[in-house]
């Protein structure tokens, strides 16, 4: 696998500093490895404390020109101004990896001026607890040996995919966006569980379990999520008279809207962003 000796971790908010407990627990640097940016001096110092990395209120430019993987974490609508900013001393070996949502590759490129790898991820927020679902594309540039690199870093905060560009709206729509999805569905059983008289701590323990425990039976399993509802069926039952609810008010078609509504919305926001690029 390649060799990294620096990384460069530019906004390291939520996302930027997930990846930096990642890579520590990977142990693919030591603290002293990594620089960490921010926009405010009071949060730089609370990311050199938490994590003893060297952090510094701005300064891209100076932590990017010293290493060979830098992250573009910060909100996508200030990458355009890092990427100008740090754009000068970007050289030969170096790695860029962004994880701003809708953001083009052919964009990031275009703004760094260089052929150089470029890795763009899709992380979501469960990444903070090493959960995370992430789908990553790379440029024509890319090795195999840097998209280990990559993989390495995503696998160390949850499960990682490649996917080729295109997917990267569906990505947005499904898993990027799908924790707001389960936080609803998590918050409505919490609510039934109320209603019917429990507590709201029994409620809340039970819901988040309960998506919790079915999340891993299908990944431990392997089975289609159909095999393992009907097997929770019993004939006549309780369970079966509670699907029937949500099949009347329609829950898998909404779902499934859902995606397609935010894959499209994503899709046109990408179409702007890479008019942007061709420009
Ligand atoms: N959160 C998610 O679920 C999620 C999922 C997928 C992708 N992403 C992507 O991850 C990126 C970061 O999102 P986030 O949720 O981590 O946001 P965040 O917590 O607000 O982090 C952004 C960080 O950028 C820093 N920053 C702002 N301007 C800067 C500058 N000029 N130079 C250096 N650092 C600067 C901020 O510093 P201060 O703290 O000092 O303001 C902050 O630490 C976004 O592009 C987003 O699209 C997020």
């Amino acid at each position: 696998m390649r060799e990294i000796q620096r990384i460069a971790v530019l906004g390291a908010g939520n996302m930027g500093g997930a990846l930096i407990g990642g890579i520590l627990k990977a142990g693919m640097a030591r603290p002293d490895q990594i620089v960490a940016t921010t926009r405010s001096a009071e949060h730089a110092s609370e990311v050199a404390e938490r994590f003893g990395v060297r952090a510094t209120a701005g300064m891209n430019r100076e932590a990017a020109a010293e290493s060979d993987l830098v992250i573009l974490a910060v909100k996508p609508s200030t990458l355009g101004k890092v990427v100008e900013e740090i754009r000068e001393v970007l050289h030969e070996g170096q790695m860029l990896l962004s994880v701003a949502a809708a953001v083009p590759i052919k964009l990031i490129e275009k703004l760094a001026g260089r052929r150089m790898p470029v890795f763009r991820a899709m992380p979501n927020i469960p990444v903070v607890v090493e959960e995370g679902a992430t789908a990553v594309s790379a440029n024509s540039v890319a090795t195999i040996e840097d998209r280990a690199l990559i993989e390495k870093i995503f696998r160390a905060v949850g499960v990682v995919c490649f996917v080729d560009e295109e997917a990267m709206d569906a990505v947005t729509a499904l898993s990027g966006s799908g924790p707001a999805y389960i936080y609803m569905v998590i918050e409505a059983l919490i609510a039934g569980g109320l209603k019917m008289g429990l507590s709201h701590e029994v409620s809340t323990r039970l819901a988040e379990q309960t998506v919790l425990g079915a999340a891993k039976l299908v990944r431990e399993t392997g089975a289609h999520p159909a095999i393992l509802r009907d097997q929770v069926i019993t004939p006549g039952g309780v369970t079966i008279s509670a699907i029937h609810e949500l099949e009347r008010h329609g829950l898998r078609a909404m779902l499934i809207s859902a995606v397609e509504t935010a894959t499209n919305h994503s899709r046109s926001r990408t179409k702007a962003l890479l008019e942007q690029a061709r420009e």
